[in-house]
């Protein structure tokens, strides 16, 4: 199959399309071919080698967790999937070596969801990791009625799910950082705009006025945004971050890692379906351009998702 691959780690150019067997498939697995393949940073960061003590790598290593398809084959454990089935997936397994980034990729069955046919391929490769991140870092924290929210880069993957995930687990208010030209787009998807940078804590006070403080902060950004947060939030239980691992815990902020999770990825494309969620791609490249793919997402200003088509 062709499939797009590293053999050593570093920038963007490392990658290449290759030529490599198709991947085995063993018996809790599904065998998919790919339509669609998500980018996400957590892609760069393994092609830099930064995750390589969180999980054993192996090269040459195909990037990508994030996937939509047709099901070609199944393990011989498997029961809930059959060839021709369209599913999407965050594909993340506990050896990261066969990703997204090629025409077929094996899943394990329990991250497997149906992509219902209203939804199409490239929609459903943007969902499943940004979407999952969206909720559990939420469910992390107790989301629910009458919550009011900051979400950091509300304009970014995780982000512009976050803020329409919070809406629909009932938070009163969601305030969302981004930049002045993402102001509107922000605004569209449910949340109050505020611009990030060190002006934020005066800024959100001004917004809500009171206290100045919020139930609820996710931060998706770390940092200067972090230190914001740990003053703007009522409660440091109730704030999680998605890039401050052990910093976070040190300060009693909770953290999410993304998982797989079949059932709420159903969850999520069922509300995509329903017309309640919204999933904003910004561009799509073909398989063969992942590197384009990279250097443009590693620029940090996206506007929702990026996605290779297969
Ligand atoms: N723990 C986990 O399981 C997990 C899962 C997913 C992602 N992550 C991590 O979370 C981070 C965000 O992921 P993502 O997919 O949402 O990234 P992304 O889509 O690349 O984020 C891009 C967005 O960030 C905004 N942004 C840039 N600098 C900002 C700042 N200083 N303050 C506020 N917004 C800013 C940009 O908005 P403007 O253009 O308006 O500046 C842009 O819309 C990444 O580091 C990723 O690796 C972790």
């Amino acid at each position: 199959m062709k499939a797009i691959a590293l053999t050593r780690f570093g920038d963007a150019d490392v990658l290449s399309l290759q030529e490599l067997p198709d991947p085995l498939l063993g018996p809790d697995q599904v065998l998919v071919e790919v339509r669609a393949a998500g980018v996400n940073p957590v892609d760069y960061k393994v092609r830099a080698g930064y995750l390589q003590e969180l999980m054993p790598h192996h090269v040459p290593l195909i990037p990508g967790w994030d996937v939509s398809g047709v099901v070609r084959a199944v393990g011989i454990g498997v029961r809930a999937w059959k060839p021709g089935d369209e599913v999407l997936a965050y594909a993340r397994k506990d050896h990261v070596q066969f990703g997204a980034y090629a025409e077929l990729v094996s899943v394990p069955d329990r991250s497997v969801a149906r992509k219902p046919s209203t939804v199409d391929f490239v929609t459903a490769a943007a969902l499943p990791l940004a979407g999952l991140t969206a909720l559990q870092s939420l469910k992390e924290v107790g989301t629910g009625p009458g919550d009011v929210v900051l979400v950091h880069a509300a304009a970014g993957g995780v982000g512009h799910l976050q803020v329409q995930i919070a809406r629909e687990l009932g938070a009163a208010r969601v305030i969302g950082t981004a930049s002045p030209r993402n102001h509107e787009f922000v605004r569209s998807l449910g949340a109050e705009p505020v611009a990030y940078g060190d002006a934020l804590v005066d800024a959100v006070a001004e917004l809500l006025g009171g206290d100045g403080q919020v139930d609820v902060v996710v931060d998706n950004v770390g940092g200067l945004a972090f230190e914001q947060s740990l003053r703007l939030v009522r409660d440091r239980a109730r704030m999680t971050s998605i890039v401050e691992g052990p910093t976070a815990l040190e300060h009693g902020v909770a953290n999410t890692w993304a998982r797989p999770n079949a059932e709420q990825t159903q969850w999520l494309v069922d509300l995509v379906a329903a017309g309640k969620l919204r999933v904003e791609v910004q561009q799509t490249f073909p398989l063969a351009e992942a590197v384009k793919a990279h250097k443009v997402l590693e620029g940090g200003h996206v506007r929702g998702k990026l996605v290779l088509t297969v």
